[in-house]
C-alpha cells in the first residue's frame, strides 16, 4: 500500500499552546509541541513496550505485542500505527497492520499481510497517568478518520477480553462473535468497524480538514452515524 497520498494527513500537528520560547535574539526557538499525533517508528518501540509493561504484563504476565513484535510491525507498516504525545513524551498508541480474512486466526497475532483491506488493530494502549481523560477513544477516532484515507482499507477488526466490549463499542465498534484466537487461558470477542467515504477523494470536506485542529479541539463519535 502506498501511502504518499495520505502522508500530509497525517503530518504530525501541534496545538495552539506548543512550547516555545523567545531567545535574545527575538527569533522564536520551537521546542517540543505540547501535543502531537503522529505515526510511530521503530525509535519509539521502547516507549510503546515501556507502557504495555505496565498496562499488560504487571496485569497478567503478558501483553498483545512484545518489544520484537512492536518493531516488526513498526517496520513492515507504520503508517498503520498512531502515537499521541505530549510534550515529547509517547502517552497513548495503536498498532495496527493488515489482514485478508474474513476473521482473525493465530496468524494475525504476528504477520501483515500488505494485500488485505482489513486493519487489524493489535492494540490499543494509554499510560496509566493519562487514563481516564478520554484519551484513548479520541485517538481510536482520529485512528478511524485517518483509515479512510487509505483506499484499500474497507474494514477494522480487534479482539479483546469481554469486559472491554462496551469501551469499544462505544467507539461504533460493533460484535463479530467469539473470537477463534485464545491465549493461555483467556478468549476474546472480536469486534469490527466499517471503513468507508473514500475520504482522500473529498477535497475540502471536514475529514481532511480535522487534523489540523488542536487536539483538545477534537470530540469523538460515540457511534457510528455514517
Ligand atoms: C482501555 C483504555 C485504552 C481506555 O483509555 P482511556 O483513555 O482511559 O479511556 P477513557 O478516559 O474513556 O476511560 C474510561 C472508559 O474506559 C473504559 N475502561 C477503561 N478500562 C477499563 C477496564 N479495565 N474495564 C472496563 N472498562 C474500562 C470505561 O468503560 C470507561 O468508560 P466510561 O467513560 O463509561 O466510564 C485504557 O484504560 C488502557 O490503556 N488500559 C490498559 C490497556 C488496555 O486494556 N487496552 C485495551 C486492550 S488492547
Amino acid at each position: 500500500m502506498t501511502v504518499v497520498g495520505v502522508l500530509p494527513f497525517i503530518t504530525p500537528m501541534q496545538s495552539s499552546s506548543s512550547s516555545s520560547t523567545i531567545s535574545p535574539g527575538n527569533q522564536r526557538r520551537h521546542t517540543l509541541p505540547a501535543s502531537e499525533v503522529r505515526p510511530l517508528n521503530t525509535h519509539d518501540a521502547v516507549s510503546v513496550f515501556e507502557i504495555e509493561r505496565e498496562a499488560f504484563i504487571s496485569v497478567s504476565g503478558d501483553c498483545p505485542l512484545h518489544l520484537d513484535e512492536v518493531r516488526h510491525f513498526l517496520t513492515l507498516c507504520p503508517e498503520l500505527s498512531m502515537g499521541w504525545f505530549e510534550e515529547g513524551r509517547l502517552v497513548a498508541f495503536i498498532i495496527g497492520s493488515l489482514w485478508d480474512q474474513d476473521r482473525l486466526t493465530t496468524d494475525a497475532l504476528t504477520l501483515h499481510k500488505p494485500r488485505g483491506s482489513t486493519v487489524h488493530i493489535h492494540v490499543l494502549a494509554v499510560h496509566r497517568t493519562f487514563r481516564q481523560q478520554g484519551k484513548g477513544p479520541i485517538l481510536m477516532w482520529r485512528y478511524l478518520q485517518y483509515l479512510r484515507y487509505l483506499p484499500n482499507v474497507r474494514r477494522a477488526v480487534l479482539m479483546c477480553e469481554d469486559f472491554l466490549v462496551p469501551f469499544y463499542h462505544k467507539s461504533g465498534f460493533k460484535v463479530l462473535g467469539r473470537c477463534a484466537i485464545t491465549v493461555a487461558n483467556l478468549t476474546f470477542t472480536e469486534m469490527w468497524y466499517p471503513i468507508s467515504g473514500h475520504a482522500y477523494m473529498r477535497r475540502n470536506s471536514e475529514a481532511i480538514r480535522f487534523p489540523q485542529l488542536p487536539v483538545s479541539m477534537e470530540t469523538p463519535k460515540t457511534d457510528d452515524t455514517r
